[in-house]
C-alpha cells in the first residue's frame, strides 16, 4: 500500500513577554523606526527565566495534538527542530516525549537552523511514508535569544522566541485524497559557515556563544537561495505557480519575502507573515505563520501550501503540501 504523510493538525506557543523595538532603542543604539523599515518587525516575544526550549515545544504540542484529536499517546515519533536545546544531550525531543507523556516511540532532535522546520518536515515525510512510523509529532522550538549578544544591534533586534507543531500522520494514498506532503527540496552550503554562524560550542570553546552575522551577504543569499528551492519543489511537483493558494514563508525579513514574493510572481495576499508581532523565530517561524493563517480561517482543508527557509550553514529548502 502507498502511503502519504498528511498534516492532521498544528499548534503555536508565544512565550508572555513582549519586547518591542521601542524597549530595545533603549539599551542599544536603534530605533523602532530603522528596525521596521529594515525587516518589518515591530515586537518580539522573550522567554521567561526558567522557561526552556521544551516548556515552549511542549505547549505548541499540546494545541496541535487538541486540533488533531489525539492524544500524547497516539504518537510514535517526536522531532524537535531547534538550534536551543535545554541540553547538549539528550535531545529536546527526549524531554519533550517525557513532558508530554508521550510513550516510547522515536524522538530526536534536527538542527538545521531556520530550515530546521523544512528539513523535519522532509525528514518525517519518509519515516511515514516507508511505514516505520504512523503518527508523528514535528516541533519547531527555540529560545534564540539566549544566544544573541544584546549589545550588538545588528542581530539582537531580528530575533525572538517561540514554538509551532504539526502533527503528520501516515494515510493510504487514495484516501488522502491528494492531501499530503507532496514534495521537499533541501541544500547545504557549508562552506558559508562565516555568514551566519554562533561563536561557541562544546567541542570548540565550551561555551554557548553568539550569533554572528553578515546581513546583507544572508540577504543576497537568501532571496537566490529560496527561490531556487521554491521554484525546484513547483516544477518537480509538476504544478504551476498560480496553483499555490497560501505562501508560508519562514519568518526572516519582510524584505527577504518580498524579494522572493516579486521573483516567483506571487501575489502579496498570499503571503502568511507574523514577522511583524514575532520577529524571526528560527525553525519555529514556519510552525507558527502556518497556524496564524489556519487560526483566523485564510488556510483551509485540500489547500496547496509552498513553505521555504533558510538559516545557518547556510542550509535552505523548500516544501510543497495540500493541506
Ligand atoms: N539599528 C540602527 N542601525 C543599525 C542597526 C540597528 N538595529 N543594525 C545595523 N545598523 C546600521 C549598520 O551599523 C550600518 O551602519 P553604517 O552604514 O554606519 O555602517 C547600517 O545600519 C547599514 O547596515 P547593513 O547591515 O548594510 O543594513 P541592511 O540594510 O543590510 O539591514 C539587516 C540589516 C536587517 C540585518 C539585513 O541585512 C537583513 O535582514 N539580512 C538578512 C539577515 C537575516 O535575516 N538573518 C536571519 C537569519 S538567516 C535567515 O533567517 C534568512
Amino acid at each position: 500500500m502507498s502511503l502519504t504523510a498528511i498534516v492532521r493538525g498544528c499548534g503555536a506557543y508565544l512565550p508572555e513577554k513582549i519586547l518591542t523595538n521601542e524597549d530595545l532603542s533603549k539599551t542599544v543604539d536603534t530605533s523602532d523606526a530603522w528596525i521596521r523599515e529594515r525587516t518589518g518587525i515591530r515586537e518580539r516575544h522573550i522567554a521567561a527565566d526558567g522557561e526552556y526550549t521544551s516548556d515552549l515545544a511542549v505547549k505548541a504540542a499540546q494545541e496541535a495534538l487538541q486540533s488533531a484529536g489525539m492524544e500524547a499517546s497516539d504518537i510514535d515519533l517526536i522531532v524537535v527542530a531547534t538550534t536551543t536545546p535545554d541540553l547538549t544531550f539528550p535531545s529536546t525531543a527526549a524531554i519533550v516525549q517525557a513532558k508530554l507523556g508521550a510513550g516510547i516511540g522515536a524522538a530526536f532532535d534536527i538542527q538545521a537552523v531556520c530550515t530546521g522546520f523544512v528539513y523535519a518536515i522532509s525528514t518525517v515525510e519518509k519515516f511515514l511514508t516507508s511505514g516505520q512510523h504512523k503518527r508523528a509529532l514535528l516541533i519547531g522550538a527555540e529560545t534564540f535569544s539566549r544566544i544573541l549578544d544584546w549589545t550588538d544591534r545588528a542581530t539582537c533586534v531580528l530575533f525572538g522566541d517561540g514554538a509551532g507543531a504539526f502533527v503528520l500522520e501516515a494515510q493510504d494514498t487514495a484516501a488522502a485524497a491528494g492531501r499530503g506532503v507532496m514534495n521537499s527540496y533541501l541544500r547545504c552550503d557549508g562552506r558559508q559557515v562565516d555568514l551566519l554562524h554562533v561563536d561557541g560550542g562544546v567541542s570548540s570553546t565550551q561555551t554557548t556563544g553568539h550569533v554572528r552575522m553578515q546581513g546583507n551577504k544572508v540577504f543576497r543569499e537568501a532571496v537566490l537561495r529560496i527561490s531556487e528551492a521554491m521554484q525546484r519543489v513547483i516544477e518537480e511537483a509538476g504544478i504551476k505557480v498560480t496553483d499555490i493558494d497560501w505562501f508560508v514563508p519562514h519568518q526572516a525579513n519582510e524584505r527577504i519575502i518580498k524579494g522572493v514574493v516579486k521573483k516567483l510572481d506571487l501575489r502579496t495576499d498570499q503571503v502568511i507573515s507574523t514577522i511583524s508581532g514575532q520577529g524571526n523565530t528560527s525553525a519555529a517561524s514556519i510552525p507558527l505563520a502556518y497556524c496564524a493563517g489556519v487560526a483566523d480561517g485564510r488556510i483551509k482543508k485540500g489547500d496547496l501550501v509552498l513553505l521555504e527557509a533558510m538559516g545557518g550553514g547556510l542550509t535552505w529548502g523548500a516544501a510543497l503540501m495540500r493541506v
